[in-house]
């Protein structure tokens, strides 16, 4: 049976930025809402530190604040350069305003 952790609710997330960050066993994850459908993957930058809730979302991408490396939020796959790495995607389920993120 699948596990599923409450980790914020939808109003938690920023209506400027559409993003949020939060822990989910141990790990950043950033919830980003995408006109209503909601998403996450880690929140680190795999091409550096950088925190990617402090990127900039447009249309299902995130541009990262540190050297601009683009991922596509739904598939975790890189854009553009510098960035090479997929991110690492979370299942979402969202009840009651409530975001929940499936446990490991
Ligand atoms: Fe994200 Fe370099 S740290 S693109």
């Amino acid at each position: 049976m699948d596990i599923w952790k409450p980790v914020a609710l939808v109003t938690d997330i920023s209506p400027d930025t559409g993003t949020l960050r939060v822990v989910h066993e141990g790990e950043g994850v950033c919830l980003y809402d995408l006109q209503g459908e909601i998403c996450a993957t880690q929140d680190r930058c795999p091409h550096g530190n950088a925190s990617l809730a402090d990127g900039y979302l447009e249309d299902g991408t995130i541009e990262c604040p540190l050297h601009q490396g683009v991922f596509d939020i739904r598939t975790g796959k890189p854009q553009c350069p510098p960035v090479t790495t997929d991110l690492r995607r979370y299942e979402v389920r969202v009840e009651a305003d409530t975001v929940y993120l499936k446990a490991e």
